[in-house]
């Protein structure tokens, strides 16, 4: 792993690779910082995409042929940067998914519906996003099981007693956001992780705003579940992993039924494949794993330590700059943040100061950001949210700054 080492990048140069970045909207330069939402992709995973289906598109797994080696060769790679990236003890434990949500829904179907009974219970937090709270829900109705939730500080918190207060013998699964989408919360994890197993519950992190950002490491962490999307990460749209722990992998039931998740099918039986195979039915989205590589390329070239600096950094200005605009409050403000500065004008609709900024040129994402629980908790309907990348820059955080300030200025 990297060493955290405060590092100034050459921003311009890392703009450079990003096309969609060097375009105007609506007559102004594009200010891009709904990253939360989706990062934009560098021009090597694009080109990665174009060069596959241009040279050796073909079925993985399944052919003899030169294409369809090179194909598998090429998907496999990507996992194993992936395991890597991770930390994870063997590449078979991670298995490929179209993103956190299919990931989080794999497991509530498949080790909750084999572990959970009558009675017992699963931990959430408050902050949760919609796809690691509706999951759990279905699973625990269809089980008679019990969902309980980690309430949320006026900061955008929870706290470790509150956890523990919740957590008990009937506990079975605690899955939690390693980093809220919507507040850029960053949970304490590790001591959850601790707690949890010794109440003899599994853990899943929900890490999708956390990979990008922060070093992530599975075995340092212990977690037995985490689910991540590549989207988020300068990799492609609708490819993600879930890595699990090899000996709960083998246990779990499938999944989906289909070609690949099987060794051998008659009418009367069919067993199943090895995993990560057993959780991959169906041909995949070849062409974005295959290019997710390039994604992880980029980041580890630019070193995930120094990114979590350079975007700390932005995030400290933002978070002080947002301070001068009249009427504005910040809604998350935990000691521990990821670069997201979530926001409310006092008097005007969340979507309208969205609609304002993108006359500007600048693209956040506004209204309940998929944590309508959250949302709710804080009196909201929605928020404004600007989240951060590591081609954003200072120049662009004034750019929002100014247009909020003019936004502000016309609240009567
Ligand atoms: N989960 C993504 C977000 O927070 C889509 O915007």
């Amino acid at each position: 792993m990297e060493t955290a080492t405060k590092q100034s990048f050459d921003v311009a140069a890392i703009r450079e690779q990003f096309p969609v970045l060097k375009q105007e909207v609506n007559g102004y330069p594009l200010t891009y910082i709904d990253n939360a939402a989706t990062s934009q992709k560098p021009l090597r995973v694009i080109e990665a995409v174009n060069h596959y289906y241009t040279f050796y598109n073909s079925n993985i797994h399944r052919g003899v042929h030169t294409l369809a080696e090179k194909a598998t060769n090429a998907f496999e790679a990507t996992r194993k940067s992936i395991q890597q990236f991770i930390n994870a003890r063997e590449s078979e434990e991670v298995i490929f998914t179209k993103g956190t949500s299919e990931s989080i829904n794999l497991v509530a179907a498949t080790y909750g519906r084999q572990n959970l009974s009558a009675g017992d219970e699963v931990i959430i937090t408050g902050l949760e996003h919609h796809s690691n709270i509706v999951p759990w829900q279905m699973v625990c109705e269809e089980k008679g099981a019990n969902l309980k939730v980690i309430p949320v500080s006026d900061k955008g918190e929870i706290s470790i007693d509150d956890f523990k207060n919740l957590l008990s013998d009937k506990t079975r699964i605690v899955s939690v956001a390693y980093a809220s989408n919507a507040l850029g919360t960053v949970n304490p994890v590790k001591e959850i992780i601790k707690l949890a197993h010794q109440a003899e519950a599994v853990v899943l992190l929900d890490a999708a705003q956390a990979v990008p950002h922060l070093e992530v490491d599975v075995q340092a962490l212990d977690c037995d579940f985490m689910a991540g999307s590549f989207h988020k990460m300068y990799g492609p749209t609708g490819v993600g992993f879930l890595y699990g722990k090899r000996h709960i992998l083998e246990e779990m039931p499938p999944y989906q039924g289909g070609g690949e998740m099987i060794k051998e099918v008659t009418f009367e039986k069919t067993t199943y494949n090895d995993i990560p195979f057993k959780f991959e039915a169906g041909t995949p989205n070849i062409a974005d794993i295959v290019a997710t590589k390039e994604a992880i390329g980029f980041i580890n070239e630019l070193g995930r330590a120094a990114i979590g600096n350079y975007e700390n950094d932005l995030l400290a200005y933002g978070t002080q700059k947002l301070q001068e605009v009249d009427k504005l409050r910040l809604i998350g403000t935990a000691d521990h943040k990821v670069g997201v500065l979530s926001f409310v004008l006092e008097g005007m609709h969340p979507f309208d100061v969205g609609m304002m900024l993108d006359a500007r040129g600048i693209a956040v994402r506004t209204g309940h950001h998929c944590t309508m629980p959250l949302m709710e908790r804080f009196g909201l309907e929605g928020t404004v949210r600007a989240s951060l990348a590591v081609y954003n820059t200072k120049e662009e955080l004034d750019v929002l700054i100014e247009a909020l300030k003019k936004i502000a200025g016309r609240i009567k």
